[in-house]
């Protein structure tokens, strides 16, 4: 199969992409957050291909995408004022609800569950296709299963170039890390993944906030799990990621002194002078938090490479989004973080 390069800017683009959702096909489209790899989230065969193509374990849920805020009701019931507050307030934007399914959305879509997470993407031209379509597209970011997420219309074409019919490309994701996803279907709400919408903001309308251990640890992949995605390797390179956490100066003294030749340092691009002899690749200024965010992916795809032994990697502090890119990196480096402040003389 060709798979199709479609500009955003091209008018042409929505009833083109519409047309093959329609017929069942696969489309990547562009969102705010990563590229989703996307298909007819009502049609069961079309779902069941997304899986497929993606190597995605059947249990992990997809999101339904939405044009318009309104339209949760027609895919969730029972729905709680939280979410009417929520949706008015963030969408559309970079966060997923997670509520009552209805019995239209099928188990397929939801991996078994009955509940639902939706979305309305911040992106222009994927809500036209939505629209043009008629139907809530089904899409979990667009990488192969377990590899760093989709940020550009390249990386999808990397991983899925002659396996799906057609890719949207409108430029890199803006936001650049995953949906905030936030289930509802409990009291006091609970945050299942932090993303490009703050536990601040979500606390500043609900008042209270669970935050789900699967965002600050490693699960047993044998643990029955609020988002069954949490529990998987996830956004990994193949060699071993490590985060160096601590002070400039005491991290680039434990760097250096156990840096050696096929390592790569990942840092901020106020450090790449410190790190000049240890081949270092900047994703952001750490005084810009939300270039980091834009930048991880792209630069933890560049990391994937087998001639790489292992990567140090410089995590920004604090919360707000840094938050979300703790989270991604931290998944990266299965959690494996070394404090240099904690290590003695290295020297
Ligand atoms: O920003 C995003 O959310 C992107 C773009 C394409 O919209 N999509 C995305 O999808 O990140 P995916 O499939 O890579 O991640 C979705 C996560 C998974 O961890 C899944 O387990 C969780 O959402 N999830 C989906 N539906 C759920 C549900 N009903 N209950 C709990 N978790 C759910
Ligand atoms: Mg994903």
């Amino acid at each position: 199969m060709k798979t199709l390069k479609l500009s955003a800017r091209d008018p042409e683009t929505p009833e083109i992409a519409a047309e093959i959702i329609r017929a069942g096909g696969l489309v990547a489209i562009p969102t705010e957050t990563v590229y989703g790899l996307g298909a007819n989230g009502l049609n069961e065969q079309a779902v069941a291909h997304i899986f497929e193509v993606k190597g995605r374990p059947q249990d992990n849920p997809l999101i339904l995408h939405v044009a318009d805020p309104a339209e949760m009701e027609r895919f969730a019931k029972d729905i709680p004022p939280e979410a009417y507050m929520l949706a008015e307030k963030f969408w559309p934007g970079p966060m997923t609800m997670v509520l009552p399914a209805r019995d239209v959305v099928p188990k397929r879509t939801t991996g078994g569950l009955d509940t639902v997470g939706i979305r309305c993407p911040d992106c222009k031209v994927t809500r036209a296709i939505i629209r043009k379509a008629g139907v809530p597209i089904a899409a979990p970011s667009a990488n192969i299963s377990g590899k760093p997420s989709t940020t550009t219309a390249d990386h999808v074409l990397h991983d899925h170039d002659g396996r799906i019919e057609a890719v949207v490309d409108d430029g890199p994701c803006r936001v650049g890390v995953e949906s905030t996803i936030i289930d509802l279907t409990e009291k006091p709400a609970r945050l299942l993944r932090p993303g490009g919408i703050t536990p601040e903001q979500l606390r500043a309308v609900l008042g209270e906030l669970v935050v789900d251990e699967a965002v600050t640890g490693q699960i047993d992949p044998t643990q029955v799990v609020k988002a069954p995605g949490m529990k998987y390797r996830h956004y990994a390179p193949q060699a071993p990621v490590v985060i160096i956490s601590g002070s400039r100066e005491k991290a680039s003294e434990y760097i250096h002194h156990f840096y050696e030749s096929g390592d790569r340092v990942l840092c901020f691009e106020e450090e790449l002078g410190l790190y000049s002899d240890c081949n270092p690749l900047a994703y952001g200024r750490e005084d810009d938090v939300p270039t980091l965010s834009a930048g991880l992916f792209d630069a933890l795809r560049v990391l994937d490479d087998p001639a790489i032994h292992r990567v140090f990697a410089r995590c920004p502090e604090g919360g707000g989004v840094a938050y979300a890119v703790q989270n991604r990196l931290k998944k990266a480096a299965g959690f494996h973080i070394i404090n240099a402040e904690e290590i003695g003389e290295t020297e």
